[in-house]
């Protein structure tokens, strides 16, 4: 379960996926359902895409919590500036995946609307109503999301290309069940 020198561990690799998938459904299902047409279907979606995104905060924690307990891997070898650069968008990553549940839930508050997880229990406003926030923070919302599509094109671009082009294991390392690559001879254990 946990990560080792060269890998990372089960619960790392699974919330990994876990979340990005969450958050790539969930922003797309914002993008349809602000486009519904009135009625209870659109109210439905709503909810739906509210409990979806507080679930992407409630991993999170999780995630931050057993990151912290957890070791990471060593970077494969790489240029030092390229560890710096994917260790920036992590961090960078990490933040929208705080910011965009928060910034969803605050616009909700302000908007005086109530907020349940999947119809199973009450969750509470984080602030009064307030038109003039409501609109920052849908605002907010918005942008957030379309920053956070800019910086993943950087993340997934980096990885596709250290998987095709340097072969090396910085993507299989991520996936569950999959067989990491043999070191090419002269390279650092
Ligand atoms: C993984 C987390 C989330 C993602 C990726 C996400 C993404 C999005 C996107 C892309 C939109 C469409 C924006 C637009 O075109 O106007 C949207 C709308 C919205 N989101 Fe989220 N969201 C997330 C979490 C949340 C949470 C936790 C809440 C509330 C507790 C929330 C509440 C809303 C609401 C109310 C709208 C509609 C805004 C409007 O009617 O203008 N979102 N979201
Ligand atoms: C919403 C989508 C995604 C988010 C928010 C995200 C976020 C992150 C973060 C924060 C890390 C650093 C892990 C840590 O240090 O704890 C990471 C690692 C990683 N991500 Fe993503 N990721 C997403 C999607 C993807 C996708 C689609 C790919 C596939 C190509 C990918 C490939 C990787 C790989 C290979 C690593 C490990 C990098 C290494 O070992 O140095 N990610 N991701």
């Amino acid at each position: 379960m946990k990560s080792s020198d060269t890998r990372w561990g089960s619960v790392i690799q699974w919330l990994h996926w876990l979340m990005a998938l969450g958050i790539l459904g969930n922003g797309v299902l914002g993008l349809v359902m602000v486009d519904m047409s009135r009625g209870m279907d659109k109210l439905n979606t709503y909810a739906i895409h509210k409990s979806i995104g507080l679930t992407v905060l409630a991993l999170l924690i999780l995630r931050v919590c057993w990151r912290m307990l957890d070791r990471a891997p060593r970077d494969e070898p790489m240029p030092r500036w390229q560890s710096l650069a994917a260790h920036a968008t992590h961090g960078v990553l990490y933040l929208f995946m705080l910011a965009l549940p928060l910034s969803g839930w605050i616009y909700n508050s302000a908007n005086g609307n109530p907020l349940q997880w999947f119809k199973q229990f009450n969750l509470p406003a984080l602030l009064d109503k307030n038109e003039d926030l409501a609109e920052i923070a849908s605002e907010a919302h918005e942008i957030l999301f379309w920053i956070l599509i800019v910086v993943l094109i950087a993340h997934v671009g980096g990885a596709l290309v250290h998987h095709w082009l340097e072969r090396d294991n910085t993507l299989l390392r991520m996936l569950p069940f999959a067989r990491l690559r043999a070191r090419k001879t002269g390279e650092n254990p």
